[in-house]
């Protein structure tokens, strides 16, 4: 016997692992949503070059040193899975010259992402993210609606209590001004700082604010709140998406600690958490990366975006008992048959249900009428359809209502519009 690979998990339909129905739900839910909102959806092969993620993530971001499955494939190219979207996505933008097409454009995007992460709660090796990127624009409002949009499908999953937290890291110069800063001021306690944030302080001392050890939180904690160190462009830009959140009634707390693991981050970023989740509270994140087009090898275009985490989702849905997606599918009817003609007679009906849009099951392994009655019964069927070769003789069928147990009989052309005409009332 074979295991699944560490990290990585079956989603089996129903209740048994995972339940891939309330992650169908979920997915439609949310791509009507983005489709509302305008955007329109953009899938991209699951494996890049891996220099693609390493001059866009960062080459001293842990994704990029830690967590890629990369590796040389036969022709010697060295490739890695996805471990987040974004990147692709504009890559994908930049290949197809959209930048000199049509350069404004809104993607959505649902899948699989990969990294090697020590597996525990909330966290695994090929999760999913549902998210969105706008590349082409500046306008604050964009920034706005991309929160607004990932607010939207959370509230649509009716979680309760996340909350939303909202920075903004100016833009590279500001960035590097504040990297300064911070090397400065941290410099003289490096001694309280852990092994990695030592290292970070020489490579990217942006990313000490964002270690969650509690001694290298105690030196970080106070140092920011009083750093100034936006450049007016970048202030005036994070006041209007502010005004934007405001007059759509979004809820949010500017948090100065956001700072984001991915280097290609500029002016507003964002995460939201929720409470139910433990150490890996995050459930989404975004925000611009202005620079990352041109970085690719394009023009200088404004871009942002954010990625939910599926998983994480409805692990806090399953927690708060949320049940927008936790909905059943409706059960099908069963037609049960007795004999091999009766058997045929079955399959017929069958399809010429299914064909209306009445979900309907029959058997396939040979059991007997008393053994496909308990099945149709653990399958909740509601109605069940019996043909056997009397009935085939006299031209009717038995219907059964599995909740009263009554029986009655039926023309055998009139079953079709008889099971539609009784679900459609139930719907
Ligand atoms: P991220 O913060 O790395 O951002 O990931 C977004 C979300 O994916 C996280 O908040 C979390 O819910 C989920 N996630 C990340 N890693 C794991 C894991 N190992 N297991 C389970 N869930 C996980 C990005 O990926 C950016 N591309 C978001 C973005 C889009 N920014 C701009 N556009």
């Amino acid at each position: 016997m074979h295991a699944s690979v560490k990290g990585m998990y079956d989603l089996l339909p129903g209740s048994a692992g995972g339940s891939v129905e309330l992650r169908q739900r979920l997915e439609r839910c949310s791509a009507e949503i983005f489709e509302t909102f305008g955007y329109r959806e953009i899938r991209t092969p699951l494996l890049e070059e891996k220099a693609l993620f390493v001059k866009s993530i960062g080459d001293e971001t842990d994704i990029v040193t830690k967590e890629m499955f990369a590796f040389r494939d036969r022709g010697g190219r060295d490739v890695a899975l996805r471990p987040e979207g974004t990147a692709p996505i504009v890559r994908a933008y930049l290949e197809a010259n959209l930048h000199k097409t049509a350069p404004f454009q809104k993607f959505y995007y649902i899948g699989p992402m990969f990294r090697a992460e020590r597996p525990q709660a909330g966290r695994m090796r090929q999760f999913h993210q549902i998210g969105a990127e706008a590349i082409g624009s500046h306008d604050p409002a964009i920034d706005a609606e991309m929160i607004l949009l990932m607010m939207t499908v959370l509230d649509a999953s009716r979680l309760k209590g996340q909350t939303l937290r909202l920075n903004n890291l100016g833009c590279r110069s500001d960035k590097a001004r504040l990297s300064k800063k911070l090397k400065e001021l941290f410099s003289g306690k490096k001694a309280l700082l852990c092994e990695d944030c030592r290292k970070r302080l020489e490579t990217n001392p942006l990313r000490v604010i964002d270690c969650k050890k509690e001694n290298c939180r105690s030196v970080v904690r106070g140092a920011l709140a009083s750093l100034e160190f936006l450049c007016p462009n970048c202030a005036g830009h994070f006041s209007v998406v502010r005004k934007y959140l405001d007059l759509a009634g979004v809820q949010y707390v500017i948090d100065p600690y956001i700072v984001r693991g991915l280097d290609y981050y500029t002016g507003t970023v964002f995460e939201v958490s929720h409470p139910d989740l433990g150490a890996q509270d995050a459930l989404g994140a975004g925000g611009r990366y202005d620079n990352l087009v041109s970085d690719l090898g394009g023009p200088s275009l404004g871009a942002v975006g954010f990625a939910l985490g599926v998983e994480r989702m409805l692990i806090a849905a399953a927690k708060q008992g949320a049940t927008a997606f936790a909905g059943k599918t409706p059960p099908p009817v069963f037609i049960a048959t007795l004999g091999e003609e009766a058997r045929k007679k079955g399959f017929e009906l069958v399809n010429a249900l299914r064909s209306v849009g009445v979900a309907c099951e029959m058997d396939y392994e040979g059991k007997s009428l008393k053994a496909q009655m308990r099945k149709a019964d653990d399958m909740c069927a509601p109605l069940v359809v019996i043909v056997g070769d009397d009935e085939l003789k006299s031209g009717s069928a038995v219907i059964r209502d599995m909740k009263s147990k009554e029986q009655s009989s039926i023309k055998m052309d009139e079953v079709v519009d008889f099971m539609e005409e009784r679900v459609k009332r139930k719907t």
